[in-house]
């Protein structure tokens, strides 16, 4: 199943991740048909929608990355690029506690399994838990051989080039048994996280937190883009190791500091239960502090020789446990609500928030959500509407962007109002409108809007639109962006300008760094080879809302011109109320098969907008969608009659009853109405067949269908 028209703001975390698995799967099916035998089945505008979907539910929903997920296969990647390793012994994952009781439980765990006495003496160890990857690292005579993800725990990656590039991983080491396996971290510091999107945003594409920016770079196909990443690393463990090393786990990590692994400062040894929470306490308390994420604290039993009788369960060992960080929260004011335009139109509501420092981070913003969230309606359980003044409590879970979790209704200042939504998108001033069980509001302005103009020029020109080649998104940013009147495009008719007022222009495009003459020459070419297109292209290119490629054709399928189209659409009125059945415009649209409501209403919307008629209008100087050609006309008996079947059918399913009228150039419709020609009656037919015979309508059964239509 799939959730994909639902905004990713109203996705239970369920659907959310059902959602990742089916993307994951489909992308990965894509990449297949596009490396792999060179067939892709869907465009490139349809391809990155997929991708950009599946970053933005996972931009909500960080906890729900998938280790398979499509965003961390930076680049193309074939399958298999990593040729599996098996591990020599398994890479286990850790048992997790979240309070201070369960820290107890597993102590008490731990001392029973041991059946220890009361007095004896139980040391653990306590370190952060660092929020990487792990990473298996085999030396054989001190020789780094292989590096290995964890992968199922069985059998993980290799990805010894790109290890290599790490600078605090050693290449070799000395006075090394002959094998050693150190396990341990791959991480990013935070700050070379943030250096690092920076300098990705200018390719649109950027990390949603260190862990998936280690993630990403450690599964570059080449190493020289890893080593440009600053990957860190913290050894914590060990796999298989051809003498012992040492007797504790304390004096064995110290041993793999002295072989030149970087070694957690933190990790000190607890003598009693009162000690682990004193350190993860300190812990707790300094994570802002650190230069790196964490996510919680780690206690093994320091013991090697119990460690070995507490043994393994399937997927954990006995002798560990991970007491996770809460997530963290604080309280703010609420200075004011922003309202930011997403590259689709989507008004999202920003809170401007007095500084709070949340889990050590100044946090100064955060997400709202939609306008429902706003008015307490769904997600939070308290009811209340979230005013400008308002007391909020904020909440910061890993690197998610944080969020307004509640309000305190006592410290609501008297003359605090509710938020009014707007119904204006603030980036172009063109209507906001909110659908029908849509949580969010949308710009109507797509053509105009500068915060989807990028987008929208790239859906003009992409494949299946307009078809331009030469106009990448590099490209239209470009032009997007450029100060120079000769050089800008800010509209799709801009496009059909640009080399005229190059004529007149001093600069020339061919002496800009990524042009030259020739793809300039190849660019106006293709920009020319389409100032006539199908007026089903066209209107797709439009990139009207529910208007993709199966909609337009339908739509000029039925008006044949696209003025035709435009004027019953600026025509029609919605119905008003029951018994309203709209102006002839709306009829006409809602009538063409397969074209419901709010398609309709999309495209009504659409050319309310003045801003949109005049884009549309300037386009239509320059170019010209081509009429569709009227199809051939049928000749059947029903060729040209509205057709109505009810009842139950027993020869054929409703929908191939419907198909096969279609096919013979019948009309087929739910109701009957005066305007019905026939009505085909099953066993069963109750009203509808009692308004037939009241309108004096005929009516035959479904063997006599199939003898007038000769089958
Ligand atoms: S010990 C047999 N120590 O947490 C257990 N793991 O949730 C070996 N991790 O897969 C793991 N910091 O990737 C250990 N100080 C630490 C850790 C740590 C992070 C990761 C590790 C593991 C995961 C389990």
């Amino acid at each position: 199943m799939t959730h994909a028209e639902k905004p990713v703001d109203d996705l239970t975390p369920e659907e959310a991740a059902e959602e990742l698995a089916a993307l994951s799967a489909e992308i990965a099916r894509h990449d297949k048909l596009y490396h792999g035998k060179d067939a892709p089945e869907i465009s490139d505008a349809d391809y990155d929608a997929l991708r950009q979907r599946n970053a933005a539910i996972e931009a909500h929903f960080p906890e729900l990355v998938r280790e398979d997920s499509p965003s961390l296969k930076v680049g193309a990647e074939p399958a298999g690029a990593f040729t599996p390793v098996r591990h020599s012994r398994p890479m286990l994952s850790l048992d997790n506690v979240f309070s201070d009781a369960d820290v107890t439980d597993f102590v008490q765990s731990v001392r029973r399994f041991l059946s220890l006495k009361p007095n004896d003496e139980l040391v653990f160890t306590a370190e952060p838990k660092i929020d990487g990857l792990s990473m298996s690292l085999r030396y054989v005579d001190g020789e780094l051989v292989t590096a290995a993800t964890r992968g199922d725990g069985t059998t993980g990656e290799n990805v010894t080039a790109n290890i290599r590039t790490i600078s605090e991983i050693p290449n070799r080491i000395k006075d090394a048994p002959d094998v050693l396996e150190v396990r341990g971290e791959v991480y990013m510091a935070r700050e070379d996280f943030m250096a690092l999107n920076e300098r990705m945003a200018e390719s649109g594409r950027v990390f949603a937190n260190p862990r998936n920016a280690a993630a990403g770079s450690l599964r570059q196909i080449d190493s020289n883009v890893t080593k440009t990443r600053p990957l860190r690393f913290f050894a914590y463990a060990w796999g298989e190791t051809s003498e012992p090393l040492g007797e504790t786990q304390f004096e064995a990590v110290a041993r793999l500091g002295k072989w030149g692994f970087p070694v957690n400062p933190l990790m000190e040894r607890c003598r009693s239960l009162d000690e682990m929470v004193a350190h993860y306490r300190a812990i707790e308390a300094g994570r802002a502090d650190l230069p790196y994420d964490i996510d919680g604290v780690v206690y093994k039993v320091d013991d090697l020789a119990l460690q070995e009788r507490l043994g393994f369960r399937s997927r954990s060992p006995r002798w560990a446990t991970a007491h996770k960080f809460p997530a963290e929260k604080a309280m703010t004011e609420l200075d004011a609500i922003d309202i930011q335009v997403g590259r689709t139109g989507a008004l999202t509501p920003v809170a401007r928030l007095k500084p709070v420092t949340v889990g050590g981070v100044v946090v100064t913003n955060a997400t709202l959500h939609n306008e429902d969230y706003i008015k307490g309606i769904g997600i939070r359980s308290d009811g209340h509407d979230i005013r400008v003044g308002d007391t909020v409590i904020v909440q910061r879970a890993g690197d998610v962007i944080p969020q307004i979790l509640d309000i305190l209704p006592e410290k609501r200042p008297k003359a605090a109002q509710p938020y009014v939504f707007p119904d204006i998108c603030p980036a172009c001033g063109s209507h906001a409108v909110r659908e029908e069980g849509e949580a969010v509001r949308r710009c109507t302005g797509g053509l105009v809007c500068p915060a989807q103009a990028v987008e929208r020029i790239r859906h003009f020109v992409s494949r299946n639109a307009l078809d331009i080649e030469g106009l990448g998104e590099k490209q239209i940013e470009f032009f997007y962006n450029h100060s120079d009147a000769n050089f800008s495009i800010r509209t799709p008719a801009d496009i059909f300008t640009l080399e005229e007022r190059q004529k007149s222009s001093l600069a020339k495009l061919e002496n800009v760094d990524g042009f030259g003459a020739v793809s300039v020459k190849k660019l106006y070419a293709a920009i020319d080879a389409r100032r006539e297109v199908e007026h089903s292209r066209f209107l797709f290119a439009l990139g009207i809302r529910h208007i993709g490629e199966t909609n337009a054709k339908r739509l000029a399928r039925h008006f044949l011109s696209f003025e035709a189209l435009r004027i019953a659409a600026s025509e029609a009125k919605m119905p008003q109320g029951k018994g309203d059945p709209g102006s002839a415009g709306w009829q006409e649209i809602v009538g063409v098969n397969g074209i419901g409501a709010v398609v309709a209403e999309a495209l009504v919307e659409f050319f309310a907008e003045a801003q949109n008629i005049r884009a549309v209008d300037d386009l239509l100087g320059q170019m010209k969608p081509r009429d569709e050609e009227a199809p051939q006309a049928v000749s059947s008996p029903v060729a040209g009659k509205t057709v109505v079947f009810t009842g139950s059918l027993e020869k054929m399913s409703r929908d191939e009853a419907k198909a096969m009228a279609e096919r013979l150039g019948a009309k087929v419709a739910g109701s009957v109405s005066k305007k019905t020609d026939l009505v085909v009656a099953g066993p069963g037919a109750g009203s509808k067949l009692k308004q037939a015979s009241e309108l004096g309508i005929e009516v035959i059964d479904e063997d006599q269908w199939f003898e007038r239509v000769g089958r």
